[in-house]
């Protein structure tokens, strides 16, 4: 059984799950939308259509906000999981925002076209740190000059005690919010194939792989919303 079994499996109930298992879910989903519309924003005033990859899109939660704060942009989705991307289109389709899904791996080669945001949320934490590095390469290398690449994320902590904390506060802020035990038993099944990295490593990846204006906009325990810009010409 894989990650991507277990979310094919469990599609039907995600969403209704999101907002107790992400407590700080509107400023982390927010955040994400606010760092990447500008560039958006920039597309359609000169007259383009704005393009943007979803990566791990699952459900299309980060997609619906994107495509709502910014009518015109055209998403692709890319997930492993074709039922978590069924769904999804659904929800597209009903909001009206211009889609295309594509089954496939993050490990895999990227599409082909040039966009002008790759966003993702909570899916990079699934491969292990070279993954992780070799994804963001690939990232900025189908991004276009000035395009932006947004990670809302599950990070790790620090150091071992810090990610401890992590877990602790994200376990009693869940159960405050209405988590049962079935519902947190099966977050924990998932979240041990998680690869979480600090947010600070993960920062220097970006820069290495030449993102410029690298910044951490948001962060809350474990969740985090980083990114990076490829410069313009
Ligand atoms: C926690 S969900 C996040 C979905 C969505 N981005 C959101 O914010 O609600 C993680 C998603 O990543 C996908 N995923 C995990 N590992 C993957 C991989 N190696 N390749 C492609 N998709 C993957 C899963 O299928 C799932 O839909």
């Amino acid at each position: 059984m894989s990650v991507v079994h277990l979310f094919e499996a469990a599609a039907g109930t995600y969403d209704q799950a999101r907002r107790r298992l992400v407590p700080c879910f509107d400023d982390f989903y927010g955040t994400a939308v606010e760092v990447s519309a500008p560039v958006l924003r920039t597309a359609l005033a000169e007259g383009r259509t704005p393009e943007v990859l979803d990566l791990g899109a699952g459900t299309g939660l980060l997609s619906s906000l994107v495509g709502a704060a910014v009518p015109g942009a055209r998403i692709t989705l890319l997930d492993a999981a074709p039922a978590m991307l069924e769904i999804a289109a659904r929800h597209l389709t009903a909001q009206g925002v211009p889609h295309a899904v594509e089954v496939a791996d993050l490990a895999d080669p990227l599409p082909t076209a040039r966009y002008d945001a790759v966003v993702t949320a909570l899916a990079v934490h699934h491969l292990d740190d070279a993954g992780k590095r070799a994804l963001y390469q690939r990232i900025y290398d189908v991004l276009r000059s000035g395009g932006v690449f947004v990670n809302a994320e599950q990070v790790a902590g620090p150091t071992p005690e810090l990610d401890r904390r992590y877990a602790e506060v994200w376990l009693a802020q869940i159960t405050a919010l209405g988590s049962d035990r079935a519902e947190i038993d099966a977050a924990h099944l998932r979240m041990a194939y998680d690869r979480p990295a600090p947010v600070a490593a993960q920062c220097a990846w970006l820069t290495e792989a030449g993102f410029t204006d690298v910044d951490c906009y948001f962060k809350s325990w474990r969740f985090a919303v980083f990114a990076g810009h490829r410069p313009p010409h």
